[in-house]
């Protein structure tokens, strides 16, 4: 008699610590978010913040073109979607029923692309009944910061440079950015990758040049400094230079090329390294602003990582360099910055299509 209300009382107790511990569980937000904007597929799974897996699907078909072909990148998003979402709640050991939002790259990107992963997102929510959030796509790279622990603090810097876009950003709050100057023609991406295209490199250009680079003299040839007011960029002068510098050095040696690549990597990408960098300084005097970070693709550059830690020693600057993985397109920086949007309740409806153009 006794041992039986023993094992009652037992239960009631196992019972209600269960049912308290499965309350504070559904508390945490788990988000499932989605990147489809150029031509990595990816799939990150995070819950109260924390970034629990996040897999990216590159898409090699674009080698053979010397760059991406968006008609060919959405449909590889097609076959990618499903099998990269699978392996992100495999990795982050969450099923789909315990997913409480939908986080997706509206915009900017290639059209194609951002409809492949928008329609998956919108229709896992519609399945599911769950709330979607549209992520601005270069807001998600500066608020790729948030994820660890380091962060920096409100108001700072961010130099932003991707395949399409270079700012300097004033970040304000997580969702109030402020673009304080940004280029007026090529992105600084796009002269990594168009040097690389004269340079005869693979697709994509950046990466090469950064590994050629490791091994050149960066003052081997001095490159012209555009002079823009402000904090604005330009970089088609700089690669239009490049063009005439090896066409004239190709007359002269016709394996110039070959036999200088590293010294002509090195001195292109510090170049491109000292025009980003001189401008975030200037802005960083001009606003007095000490947390300084970089996002984007080009932030995976080692020269301008070294760059601006040299910069920010001298200056006194608090640096933030995201982690490799975060650098270049991928889901966790959507998720995080699905987050955030989530502790706002700040949703889309079913009604919402991508943005080829989406300003900050
Ligand atoms: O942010 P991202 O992955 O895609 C866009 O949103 O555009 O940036 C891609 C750009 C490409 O131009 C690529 O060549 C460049 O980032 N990139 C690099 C490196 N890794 C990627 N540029 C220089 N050095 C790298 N290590
Ligand atoms: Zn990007």
């Amino acid at each position: 008699m006794q041992d039986s209300l023993t094992l009652t009382i037992y239960l009631k107790l196992i019972h209600s610590i269960n049912k308290s511990l499965n309350q504070q569980l559904k508390k945490v937000p788990v988000i499932l978010a989605i990147e489809s904007s150029c031509d990595e597929t990816s799939a990150a799974i995070c819950a109260d913040g924390m970034i629990l897996s996040n897999v990216i699907a590159n898409q090699t078909i674009h080698e053979a073109y010397g760059g991406v072909v968006p008609e060919l990148a959405s449909r590889v998003h097609q076959q990618n979607i499903v099998p990269a979402v699978q392996q992100a709640l495999l990795d982050a050991k969450v099923s789909k029923n315990d997913i409480n939002a939908v986080a997706f790259t509206r915009g900017p990107g290639l059209l194609g692309s951002l409809l492949v992963g928008v329609s998956f997102a919108k229709a896992f929510a519609l399945a599911k009944n769950l709330p979607l959030i549209e992520i601005n796509h270069m807001q998600a790279h500066v608020l790729a910061h948030f994820i660890g622990d380091n962060k920096p603090s409100f108001p700072f810097l961010c130099l932003t440079v991707s395949g399409g876009h270079t700012q300097i950003v004033l970040i304000k709050d997580y969702f109030d950015m402020e673009v304080i100057g940004q280029t007026t023609d090529d992105a600084a991406g796009e002269a990594m990758d168009k040097t690389s295209k004269i340079l005869g490199l693979p697709y994509p250009g950046g990466p090469m040049i950064d590994k050629y680079a490791r091994l050149g003299n960066p003052d081997a040839y001095k490159f012209p400094e555009p002079q823009i007011p402000g904090f604005d960029f330009s970089f088609s002068g700089l690669k239009t230079a490049i063009l005439y510098f090896i066409q004239k050095n190709v007359k002269l040696n016709p394996n110039f090329v070959q036999d200088n690549m590293a010294d002509i990597c090195a001195s292109v990408e510090k170049r491109i390294a000292t025009i980003l960098l001189n401008k975030l300084k200037k802005a960083a005097d001009e606003y007095g602003i000490k947390d300084i970070a970089l996002a984007g693709g080009v932030s995976a550059n080692t020269g301008l990582r070294q760059g601006l830690l040299e910069m920010g020693a001298k200056n006194g600057w608090n640096c933030f360099i995201p982690k490799l993985e975060y650098c270049t397109d991928n889901a966790a920086m959507i998720a995080i910055a699905g987050y955030h949007k989530y502790l706002k309740g700040d949703f889309v409806g079913q009604n919402i299509a991508p943005l080829a153009r989406m300003p900050l």
